[in-house]
Protein backbone atom coordinates (compact mmCIF):
# COMPACT_ATOMS: atom_id res chain seq x y z
CA UNK A 1 0.00 0.00 0.00
CA UNK A 2 1.65 3.65 -0.91
CA UNK A 3 2.18 5.71 1.92
CA UNK A 4 -0.05 8.73 2.58
CA UNK A 5 1.65 11.73 2.83
CA UNK A 6 1.12 13.10 5.99
CA UNK A 7 3.75 14.43 8.62
CA UNK A 8 4.68 13.38 12.26
CA UNK A 9 7.69 14.51 14.68
CA UNK A 10 7.60 11.03 16.32
CA UNK A 11 5.50 8.44 14.24
CA UNK A 12 6.64 4.27 14.19
CA UNK A 13 5.17 2.27 11.67
CA UNK A 14 6.09 -1.23 12.68
CA UNK A 15 6.43 -2.90 9.50
CA UNK A 16 7.56 -6.62 11.16
CA UNK A 17 6.28 -9.12 9.18
CA UNK A 18 5.01 -11.07 11.93
CA UNK A 19 2.74 -7.26 12.68
CA UNK A 20 1.82 -7.12 9.09
CA UNK A 21 1.02 -10.40 8.17
CA UNK A 22 -1.69 -10.81 11.26
CA UNK A 23 -3.23 -7.44 10.66
CA UNK A 24 -3.91 -8.29 7.09
CA UNK A 25 -5.38 -11.48 8.53
CA UNK A 26 -7.72 -9.14 10.85
CA UNK A 27 -8.52 -6.75 7.55
CA UNK A 28 -10.48 -9.77 5.94
CA UNK A 29 -13.81 -9.55 6.85
CA UNK A 30 -14.45 -13.32 6.80
CA UNK A 31 -11.80 -13.14 9.82
CA UNK A 32 -14.57 -14.39 12.66
CA UNK A 33 -14.32 -12.23 16.19
CA UNK A 34 -12.15 -15.11 18.32
CA UNK A 35 -9.26 -15.09 15.65
CA UNK A 36 -10.04 -11.07 15.29
CA UNK A 37 -9.56 -10.73 19.01
CA UNK A 38 -6.45 -13.48 19.28
CA UNK A 39 -4.77 -11.63 16.65
CA UNK A 40 -5.26 -8.26 17.95
CA UNK A 41 -3.54 -9.19 21.52
CA UNK A 42 -0.80 -10.58 19.88
CA UNK A 43 -0.45 -7.16 17.61
CA UNK A 44 -0.70 -5.84 20.72
CA UNK A 45 1.80 -7.41 22.15
CA UNK A 46 4.42 -7.02 19.27
CA UNK A 47 3.19 -2.63 19.25
CA UNK A 48 4.16 -3.12 23.00
CA UNK A 49 7.59 -4.16 22.36
CA UNK A 50 8.31 -0.78 19.91
CA UNK A 51 6.70 1.29 22.69
CA UNK A 52 8.64 0.66 25.38
CA UNK A 53 11.79 0.55 23.40
CA UNK A 54 13.51 3.20 25.54
CA UNK A 55 12.37 2.25 28.70
CA UNK A 56 15.27 2.93 31.29
CA UNK A 57 17.41 -0.20 32.20
CA UNK A 58 19.78 -0.49 35.79
CA UNK A 59 22.12 -3.36 36.31
CA UNK A 60 21.32 -5.76 38.90
CA UNK A 61 23.07 -8.34 40.81
CA UNK A 62 22.03 -11.89 40.32
CA UNK A 63 22.80 -15.27 40.10
CA UNK A 64 22.76 -17.35 37.08
CA UNK A 65 22.82 -21.29 38.21
CA UNK A 66 26.92 -21.07 37.40
CA UNK A 67 27.66 -17.26 38.50
CA UNK A 68 26.73 -13.96 39.87
CA UNK A 69 26.37 -11.12 37.30
CA UNK A 70 25.11 -7.68 36.97
CA UNK A 71 21.63 -7.96 34.93
CA UNK A 72 20.26 -5.43 33.77
CA UNK A 73 16.48 -4.82 34.78
CA UNK A 74 13.50 -2.26 34.05
CA UNK A 75 14.14 0.45 36.07
CA UNK A 76 12.04 3.36 37.55
CA UNK A 77 8.34 3.84 38.36
CA UNK A 78 5.72 1.29 36.82
CA UNK A 79 4.53 2.22 33.36
CA UNK A 80 0.83 2.98 32.74
CA UNK A 81 -1.63 1.92 29.83
CA UNK A 82 -4.49 3.52 29.78
CA UNK A 83 -7.12 1.64 27.27
CA UNK A 84 -9.72 4.32 25.95
CA UNK A 85 -13.07 2.16 26.09
CA UNK A 86 -14.65 0.11 24.46
CA UNK A 87 -12.14 -1.01 21.44
CA UNK A 88 -8.78 0.04 23.44
CA UNK A 89 -10.15 -3.18 25.62
CA UNK A 90 -8.95 -5.28 22.47
CA UNK A 91 -5.33 -4.32 23.09
CA UNK A 92 -4.94 -4.26 26.76
CA UNK A 93 -4.58 -7.53 27.32
CA UNK A 94 -1.27 -7.90 25.15
CA UNK A 95 -0.01 -4.97 26.89
CA UNK A 96 -0.30 -6.35 30.01
CA UNK A 97 1.34 -9.19 28.88
CA UNK A 98 4.49 -7.98 28.63
CA UNK A 99 4.18 -5.70 31.18
CA UNK A 100 2.68 -7.34 34.21
CA UNK A 101 3.26 -4.78 36.81
CA UNK A 102 2.27 -2.08 34.97
CA UNK A 103 -1.00 0.22 36.51
CA UNK A 104 -4.09 0.39 34.46
CA UNK A 105 -6.66 3.25 33.66
CA UNK A 106 -9.47 3.34 31.74
CA UNK A 107 -11.24 6.62 29.79
CA UNK A 108 -14.85 6.11 27.91
CA UNK A 109 -15.13 8.59 25.26
CA UNK A 110 -17.65 7.75 22.63
CA UNK A 111 -18.13 9.49 19.45
CA UNK A 112 -20.60 11.10 18.62
CA UNK A 113 -21.86 10.30 15.11
CA UNK A 114 -23.45 13.30 13.95
CA UNK A 115 -20.33 15.42 14.61
CA UNK A 116 -17.83 12.83 14.91
CA UNK A 117 -16.67 14.53 18.50
CA UNK A 118 -15.62 12.95 21.30
CA UNK A 119 -17.94 12.59 24.50
CA UNK A 120 -16.36 11.73 27.70
CA UNK A 121 -18.49 9.50 29.77
CA UNK A 122 -15.90 7.80 32.27
CA UNK A 123 -12.49 8.57 33.38
CA UNK A 124 -10.52 5.98 36.25
CA UNK A 125 -6.68 6.96 35.90
CA UNK A 126 -4.05 5.50 38.29
CA UNK A 127 -2.25 8.15 40.73
CA UNK A 128 1.04 9.70 39.91
CA UNK A 129 0.87 9.40 36.14
CA UNK A 130 3.84 11.91 35.90
CA UNK A 131 7.50 10.23 34.94
CA UNK A 132 6.17 7.56 34.17
CA UNK A 133 5.65 5.99 30.58
CA UNK A 134 1.69 6.22 29.61
CA UNK A 135 1.20 3.76 27.18
CA UNK A 136 -2.40 4.73 25.97
CA UNK A 137 -4.38 2.09 23.48
CA UNK A 138 -7.13 2.82 20.80
CA UNK A 139 -6.78 0.20 17.74
CA UNK A 140 -8.43 2.98 15.49
CA UNK A 141 -6.67 6.48 15.23
CA UNK A 142 -9.43 7.87 12.55
CA UNK A 143 -10.00 11.50 12.96
CA UNK A 144 -8.19 11.79 16.12
CA UNK A 145 -10.66 13.60 17.93
CA UNK A 146 -11.16 11.10 20.44
CA UNK A 147 -7.19 10.22 20.59
CA UNK A 148 -6.44 14.15 21.27
CA UNK A 149 -9.06 14.65 24.17
CA UNK A 150 -7.70 11.27 25.79
CA UNK A 151 -4.32 12.64 25.79
CA UNK A 152 -5.97 15.98 27.10
CA UNK A 153 -7.17 14.16 30.05
CA UNK A 154 -3.87 12.44 30.92
CA UNK A 155 -1.65 15.04 30.62
CA UNK A 156 -4.43 16.84 32.50
CA UNK A 157 -3.73 14.34 35.19
CA UNK A 158 -0.04 14.13 35.58
CA UNK A 159 1.34 12.32 32.91
CA UNK A 160 4.24 13.63 30.94
CA UNK A 161 5.65 11.33 28.70
CA UNK A 162 2.96 9.63 26.92
CA UNK A 163 2.85 7.08 23.42
CA UNK A 164 -0.15 6.49 21.66
CA UNK A 165 -0.53 2.59 20.72
CA UNK A 166 -3.06 2.03 17.68
CA UNK A 167 -3.77 -0.85 15.12
CA UNK A 168 -4.17 1.98 11.97
CA UNK A 169 -4.15 5.29 11.90
CA UNK A 170 -5.80 7.20 9.01
CA UNK A 171 -3.56 10.36 7.66
CA UNK A 172 -6.43 12.80 9.68
CA UNK A 173 -6.08 11.41 12.76
CA UNK A 174 -2.44 11.24 12.67
CA UNK A 175 -2.30 15.62 11.88
CA UNK A 176 -4.74 15.88 14.38
CA UNK A 177 -2.02 14.77 16.55
CA UNK A 178 0.68 16.20 15.30
CA UNK A 179 -0.96 19.67 15.71
CA UNK A 180 -3.09 18.71 19.50
CA UNK A 181 -0.04 16.77 21.37
CA UNK A 182 3.11 16.61 18.76
CA UNK A 183 4.97 15.06 22.15
CA UNK A 184 3.09 12.16 21.62
CA UNK A 185 4.60 9.22 20.13
CA UNK A 186 3.04 7.31 18.27
CA UNK A 187 3.07 3.40 17.13
CA UNK A 188 1.11 1.85 14.83
CA UNK A 189 0.78 -0.92 12.09
CA UNK A 190 -0.62 0.72 9.40
CA UNK A 191 -0.95 4.39 8.15
CA UNK A 192 -4.13 3.80 6.12
CA UNK A 193 -5.47 5.75 2.64
CA UNK A 194 -7.64 7.97 4.30
CA UNK A 195 -11.38 8.25 6.33
CA UNK A 196 -14.45 7.81 4.54
CA UNK A 197 -17.67 10.29 5.09
CA UNK A 198 -18.38 8.22 7.95
CA UNK A 199 -15.27 8.31 9.35
CA UNK A 200 -14.37 4.87 8.79
CA UNK A 201 -10.80 4.54 7.87
CA UNK A 202 -10.41 2.97 4.54
CA UNK A 203 -9.19 0.32 3.49
CA UNK A 204 -9.27 -0.03 7.40
CA UNK A 205 -11.05 -3.12 8.98
CA UNK A 206 -13.96 -2.24 9.80
CA UNK A 207 -15.74 -1.23 13.34
CA UNK A 208 -12.84 -2.31 15.64
CA UNK A 209 -14.92 -2.33 18.94
CA UNK A 210 -18.00 -4.23 17.12
CA UNK A 211 -15.21 -7.25 15.44
CA UNK A 212 -13.94 -7.86 18.72
CA UNK A 213 -16.72 -7.79 21.04
CA UNK A 214 -19.37 -9.13 18.81
CA UNK A 215 -21.94 -6.36 18.49
CA UNK A 216 -21.87 -6.36 14.72
N1 LIG B 1 -13.40 3.39 14.59
C1 LIG B 1 -13.43 2.14 14.09
O1 LIG B 1 -13.71 1.20 14.82
N2 LIG B 1 -13.17 1.93 12.79
C2 LIG B 1 -12.84 2.95 11.98
O2 LIG B 1 -12.57 2.69 10.79
C3 LIG B 1 -12.79 4.25 12.49
C4 LIG B 1 -13.08 4.46 13.82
Amino acid sequence: MTQPAVTHPNMTIVDHPLVQHKLSLMRDARTPGPEFRRLLREISLLLTYEATRDLPLADRTIATPLTEMQAPMMDGPDPVVVSILRAGNGLLDGVLDVIPTARVGFVGLYRDEATLRPVQYYCKLPPEMSGRLVVAVDPMLATGNSSAAAVDLLKAAGATELCLICLLAAPEGVACMAQAHPDVRIVTASLDSHLNEKGYIVPGLGDAGDRIFGTV
